[in-house]
């Protein structure tokens, strides 16, 4: 069974139809690439899936129906989504924003027990060390643990964005052009984080401008024009379909 599958969403924003009758799965451990021309409605497909914005459809989380399930109950199930912008607390270290971001979806017992007093150090240190080990795990080295995130380097922000959206694990997200404004090794370190994240058995939809970097780890395409799907298939499939090659792929080579 897909871990994530949405069937007929549609968005609108006044008169403009941004997304119209989306629909697609993906399985865990499975990448989804998401593409498209700019202003095709990838982003608001992400906020449709999300429930973000107001919309029509429905979205399933492996066996639960969660179309109308507010964003912040959807992301405790396990359902999250990055931003074209990067979004961290920028009075925070790197360590601080991943610990935060570990207890986020965490039940009440885990920050209690953190709270009591003769609890509180050996948890914090605990704590500590299992962000840590998230931030190392997904290619973000311990000399920048300590720094706030507007002090490193930009492509490693962009790594940050994605662990801090996976947190102390997610079963599906959704990650909007992690490699805009990078290149080179970054993209190889996203690469490797997104590919972390399929082995780790997460359901992973990346919408990204990088054709190589999508060609490359997509199990599987989506290409949205004008709000509508224009292909799906193989990155093989889809790079040699007439209507890809037309409106998209050929415009942009
Ligand atoms: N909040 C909004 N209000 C009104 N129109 C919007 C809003 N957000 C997006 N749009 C419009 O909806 C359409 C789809 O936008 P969307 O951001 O989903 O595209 P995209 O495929 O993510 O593009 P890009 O590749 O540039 O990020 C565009 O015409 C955009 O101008
Ligand atoms: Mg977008």
């Amino acid at each position: 069974m897909a871990l994530l599958r949405v069937a007929g969403l549609t968005v609108r924003y006044g008169a403009l139809t941004a997304l119209a009758d989306m629909s697609w799965q993906v399985e865990a451990g499975e990448i989804l690439g998401i593409i498209g021309p700019n202003g095709a409605g990838k982003s608001s497909c992400f906020a449709a899936v999300t429930h973000a914005v107001r919309r029509d459809g429905a979205v399933w989380l492996a066996d639960e129906n969660v179309t109308s399930l507010p964003t912040h109950v959807v992301a405790r199930r396990g359902l999250r989504r990055t931003f074209q912008q990067n979004a961290f607390f920028g009075e925070l270290t790197l360590l601080e924003n991943a610990m935060a971001a570990m207890l986020r979806e965490h039940s009440t017992s885990l920050l209690r027990s953190i709270a009591l007093p003769w609890q509180e150090r050996a948890a914090r240190r605990r704590a500590e060390g299992a962000a840590a080990e998230l931030l190392t795990s997904f290619g973000i080295g311990p000399d920048d643990h300590g720094k706030r995130p507007g002090d490193i380097a930009y492509g490693t922000q962009r790594l940050l964005s994605v662990v801090l959206a996976y947190g102390a694990g997610a079963r599906a997200l959704l990650i909007d052009e992690p490699a805009a404004g990078t290149g080179g090794t970054d993209m190889q370190r996203l690469a490797d984080l997104l590919v972390e994240l399929r082995r780790r058995g997460v359901a992973v939809v990346v919408i990204e401008h990088h054709m190589d970097l999508i060609m490359a780890i997509a199990d599987r395409i989506v290409v949205i024009d004008q709000g509508r799907k224009l292909a799906e298939g193989t990155p093989a499939e889809v790079q040699r379909n007439a209507a890809v090659l037309e409106a998209y792929l050929g415009r942009a080579a």
